[in-house]
């Protein structure tokens, strides 16, 4: 049986409460009747208002990273706990703009990770080569050790709560597209990395998708691809037709 799929936007630093509430409120009934699953990863500031405008819909909600410490001196950061305490089910880790621009590292990422685990959430795992790192021909190394260090110490009853997106850099918001050949090849790779760490049937079933300029017109060809599982899409999320396009590209996949 093919593994489901799952569709997530991913909104970055974009739209304030009121504008999530209304861009929700017009992908619910574009989205209503699908069959894969699809979240929306918001701002902090907006998942009171993103949670109150899913109700009634099929749609999770997603925040973009959480700090590894349930509490304390942190100034400025938000814990996983605190996700959870507000109905939060998703957390996006390891976005490459987290550790381009923010100084997350593999060793933090897999903190991240554990701390989601620890409060229950769901964790969309990112991971992805520079283009220096795929023109040197390093891509499948990166990416197997992104893998293998976020995922220290999780359990492989806790995988059913771990998806990995594979992102390559050079082609998140640049309009530039990996091919389904080369998405399809990274993702089987990270497949292959997760079944070296818990065997087959856990790599079997894990969600995997491919993130970086997916959009409305080449989503289909992505999700035809049999180790693509999904998508994790930025620019093309925050508008709710070419969204809801490539939730009915997987929905016929
Ligand atoms: P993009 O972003 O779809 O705008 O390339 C993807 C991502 O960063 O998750």
């Amino acid at each position: 049986m093919r593994r489901k799929y799952v569709i997530a936007g991913n909104w970055k630093m974009n739209k304030n409460p009121t504008e999530a509430a209304a861009l929700i409120g017009e992908l619910k009934p574009l989205v209503n009747d699908a069959r894969c699953d699809v979240i929306v990863g918001v701002p902090f500031v907006d998942l009171p208002a993103a949670l109150e405008a899913v109700k009634g819909s099929k749609i999770g909600v997603a925040a973009q990273n959480c700090h590894w410490e349930k509490s304390g001196a942190f100034t400025g950061e938000i814990s996983a706990e605190m996700l959870k305490s507000m109905g939060v089910e998703y957390v996006i880790i390891g976005h490459s703009e987290r550790r381009t621009y923010f100084g997350d590292t593999d060793i933090t990422v897999q903190k991240r990770v554990r701390a989601a685990l620890d409060a229950g959430l769901t964790v969309i795992l990112c991971v992805g080569e520079y283009l220096e790192q795929r023109e040197q021909g390093v891509t499948g190394e990166i990416c197997a050790m992104q893998t293998k260090i976020a995922l220290g110490g999780v359990s492989g009853n806790e995988m059913s709560r771990i998806i990995i997106a594979y992102e390559p850099v050079w082609a998140i918001g640049t309009g530039r597209t990996a091919t389904a050949e080369q998405a399809n090849e990274v993702c089987a790779l990270i497949r292959d990395t997760v079944s070296g760490l818990y065997g087959s049937r856990t790599a079997d079933s894990t969600i995997i998708q491919y993130g970086g300029s997916m959009n409305a017109s080449n989503a289909a060809e992505l999700l035809a691809q049999p180790d693509v599982d999904g998508g994790l899409i930025g620019g093309a999320s925050l508008k709710p037709a070419d969204f809801a396009a490539i939730v009915s590209s997987a929905d016929n996949a």
